[in-house]
């Protein structure tokens, strides 16, 4: 067995308890510690994972010489500061997802990695989903052909999180649904695509449903119960163009909140096949021996997808393989999004 890499996870909310399940399941990790600001919480995730170690502060855990990597798994607007403090304190570091809340602060996090010499592995965690893979696998193999055209849809009738909260002010968060939760599907629709640039998009935002909050209706609430003297500030809706120069094209449709049913996919199509991943059954709608034909892709479905990318991330350190997604993806997403905003406030296209 390999060497086990002792690990600190700074931020035990939502994603942090499954990062510490992730690492409890892997043999070459040991989670060493964790951080949060919250000491109730810190210590009942402490409780939880069966780690003996806490910190009340990310300084406190950064500078403890036995860590060797960290998750950073806080609010969006903190990913920046925290990622960067700890590639100074010599970690490598594992950053949740939206990667932060500009492309200039992306590139600063990455400038921070390369003077560190460390790994820095972005929390694209859809890309580590089996059918995400066997699409990637297919298009390298080249059975779509050229691929020319991708839908991203990812609608909630009701979805919004923590209404009032870190997730729903600006501030805290850098936008709505769009940097949420789009951010997982652009990265998948590149990624899977190979398409890694992006050069104008027209796009619009909205803001429908969460303001005023009391008027929200819903039947759960991930990250609640609201918080009516918070804010909401962010888009619950968004919808655009992003054109890849004359070569390709994404459309992208996506909610917190609309009136519409719930739907979550990705759709590729090229000029020798085409595929939707998000759906459960994997088909690719192509042609065989000159007759219309779907080529049903099957795979094994039981894996823990964070388990296999904190495992990616462990398998960088060690030097046995790529970071699972680079920074420089990370940051080709954040341009990507920046532009959204950018294209919406403006009312017209813009250069990503
Ligand atoms: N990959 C995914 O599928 C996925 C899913 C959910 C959330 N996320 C991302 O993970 C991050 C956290 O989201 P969440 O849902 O777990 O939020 P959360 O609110 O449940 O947890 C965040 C935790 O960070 C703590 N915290 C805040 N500032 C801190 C600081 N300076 N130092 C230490 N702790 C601090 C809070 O007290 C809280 O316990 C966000 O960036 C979110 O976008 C990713």
């Amino acid at each position: 067995m390999s060497k086990k890499i002792k690990v600190g996870i700074i931020g035990v909310g939502t994603i942090g308890s499954v990062h510490a399940d992730a690492y409890n399941k892997l043999e070459d990790a040991q989670l060493h510690a964790l951080c949060d600001i919250n000491p109730e919480r810190l210590a009942e995730k402490a409780k939880k994972h069966n780690v003996s170690k806490t910190y009340a502060t990310y300084q406190e855990l950064l500078a403890d010489p036995e860590i060797e990597a960290v998750s950073i798994c806080t609010p969006n607007n903190t990913h920046a500061p925290l990622a960067i403090a700890a590639f100074q304190a010599g970690k490598h570091v594992m950053l949740e997802k939206p990667m932060t809340l500009n492309a200039e602060l992306g590139q600063q996090i990455c400038a921070a990695r390369d003077q560190a010499g460390k790994q820095l592995q972005m929390g694209m965690v859809w890309r580590q989903t089996p059918e995400a893979e066997v699409v990637k696998e297919a298009v390298e193999a080249g059975r779509l052909g050229e691929i020319y055209h991708i839908r991203v849809k990812l609608i909630r009738r009701r979805g919004i999180p923590g209404l009032g909260g870190w997730f729903t002010t600006k501030a805290l968060s850098g936008g709505g649904g769009l940097i949420d939760i789009a951010v997982h599907f652009l990265d998948l629709a590149m990624w899977t695509s190979g398409l890694w640039e992006p050069t104008r998009v027209s796009a619009k935002t909205y803001s429908k449903f969460g303001s005023p909050m009391e008027k929200y209706n819903y039947v759960n609430m991930w990250a609640g119960p609201p918080q009516y003297d918070g804010t909401f500030d962010v888009d619950d809706y968004a919808t655009g163009l992003v054109r890849f120069g004359d070569k390709a094209t994404i459309v992208f449709e996506v909610a917190w909140a609309c009136n519409a049913k719930d739907e979550c996919y990705i759709e590729l199509l090229g000029d020798k096949g085409g595929v939707k991943v998000g759906m459960g059954d994997t088909n690719i709608l192509t042609e065989v021996d000159n007759r219309i034909a779907d080529i049903h892709l099957t795979y094994n479905n039981e894996r823990d997808r964070f388990a296999v990318e904190l495992g990616k991330f462990l398998a960088a350190i060690r030097g046995e393989g790529p970071v699972a997604a680079t920074g420089e993806e990370g940051v080709v997403v954040m341009r990507l999004l920046d532009a959204i905003y950018k294209s919406s406030e403006m009312n017209r296209e813009v250069e990503v």
